[in-house]
């Protein structure tokens, strides 16, 4: 049997370019059984290796069901982000996943969602979105809230522009800096908390950003009465070897690679935004 932390071909067979510094790779595996068998929750990550260069933790963006292709989002920062930016359609890469606990999608059906992202967090938890949108009924209330620093940086327009049509569906958009035309607020996406219609008793929330966002939003929702177990963050540490060994990615007792990506707010109240963890 072949080794599950050895890197799998995956072939590019889209190449989506979302903005000046964002691109998706949808991929698929270039042996057909183990794409076949290839299962994954929404919010788990695979590392994805470029040859020669390095490997780097990504979330993965489509839905479980979408068995044909499976989709990657990615913001270039540093070396190896670059290198995959330079990758074409029908170029290689290795992939081995999935990994981590995903978001809590079957304990939230029947319940209110709220998603929460700011800036770079937009990818790990707009596969909570796309989830629920196809599956509607089995969830209540949708509110989605995103802040960007610019304008400019707001990828996917035209979905979020489609969510905020929706049924039972609230989006509420914010950016640092406006461009003209700019249809949302100006400001920080947490100065909208007072909009958000939710009921606080039976609602998920899921969030995704920078921690300084994310504890400006805990504050506020658990003011709102919302349980700190009913809010889950995704958590990005560096990572190696992304199961459990190395200790990179250690978050006091916990390893983000195994215990989360995804924890609940309660799992990580003592360490969250304490320097040095
Ligand atoms: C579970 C998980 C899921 C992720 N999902 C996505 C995703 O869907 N899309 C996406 O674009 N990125 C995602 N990331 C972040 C991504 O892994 C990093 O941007 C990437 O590892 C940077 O590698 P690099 O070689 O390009 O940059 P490097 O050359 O390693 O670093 C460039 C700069 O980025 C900083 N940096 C590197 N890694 C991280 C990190 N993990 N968190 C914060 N800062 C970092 C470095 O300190 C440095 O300042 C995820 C990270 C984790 C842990
Ligand atoms: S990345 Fe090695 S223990 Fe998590």
């Amino acid at each position: 049997m072949t080794d599950p932390q050895l890197p799998r071909a995956a072939q590019i067979v889209e190449r989506v370019q979302e903005s000046p510094t964002i691109f998706t790779l949808r991929l698929k595996f270039a042996d057909p059984a183990h794409h076949a068998a290839f299962r994954f929750d929404p919010g788990q990550f695979n590392m994805l290796y470029l040859h020669g260069v390095g490997e780097v933790p990504i979330s993965i963006v489509s839905d479980p069901q979408d068995e044909h292709l499976f989709d990657h989002t990615i913001r270039v920062v540093g070396r190896v982000t670059h290198g995959l930016a330079s990758l074409k359609t029908g170029d290689r890469l290795g992939v081995r996943g999935p990994y981590g606990r995903g978001w809590p999608l079957k304990s939230a059906e029947n319940r209110d969602v709220m998603v929460v992202t700011g800036g770079l967090g937009c990818a790990p938890v707009v596969s909570v979105i796309n989830y629920v949108m196809r599956r509607r009924a089995r969830f209540g209330r949708l509110v989605i809230m995103q802040g960007v620093k610019h304008s400019e940086d707001l990828i996917w327009r035209e979905r979020y522009a489609r969510w905020s049509k929706s049924p039972d569906t609230q989006v509420l958009e914010a950016a640092n800096v406006g461009a003209t035309l700019w249809p949302w607020h100006v400001g920080h996406v947490t100065e909208l908390f007072d909009k958000v219609q939710i009921d606080a008793k039976s609602a998920t929330v899921m969030m995704c950003g920078p921690e300084g966002m994310m504890q400006v939003a805990i504050d506020h929702l658990t003011g709102r009465g919302i349980a700190e177990t009913d809010i889950h963050l995704s958590i990005e540490r560096s990572m190696h070897c992304a199961v459990g060994l190395c200790g990179h990615c250690q978050y006091g007792g916990q390893f983000v690679c195994q215990d989360g990506p995804v924890f609940s707010y309660r799992e990580i109240k003592a360490l969250f935004g304490k320097r040095g963890f």
